[in-house]
């Protein structure tokens, strides 16, 4: 059975500030939320190489660092810029509709 994406309701825009990471679960996703220079980007919250919540990580310029083993991955399209990971995360579209940040699962 094929999936329909829908969007789901996160937060309010201004809980996630600029240069900030939330996490996020709804159903069976956890997702994190992360405001670079303004813009908020969604992915998966869980990073692809061993698991750690990647919302107790950092955020920069090239992405956000994984806390554990220190890999940065792209926001925009889930790269990881440096091992040890090796796999992608998952990103998701998100829209802003009356200051609530949605994200399309
Ligand atoms: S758990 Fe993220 S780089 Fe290892």
């Amino acid at each position: 059975m094929i999936k329909m994406s829908q969007w789901i309701k996160a937060c309010k825009v201004d809980q996630v500030p600029e240069g900030k990471l939330i996490g996020f679960h709804s159903d069976d996703k956890k997702i994190l939320l992360a405001n670079q220079k303004g813009k908020i980007f969604a992915t998966d919250l869980i990073c692809t190489h061993a698991e750690a919540d990647l919302s107790s990580g950092f955020l920069s310029e090239e992405g956000v660092r994984c806390p554990l083993h220190l890999s940065v991955f792209n926001l925009q399209d889930g790269n990881p810029q440096n091992l040890p990971a090796e796999i992608p995360l998952k990103t998701y579209n998100v829209k802003i509709q009356q200051n609530e940040v949605y994200v399309e699962v």
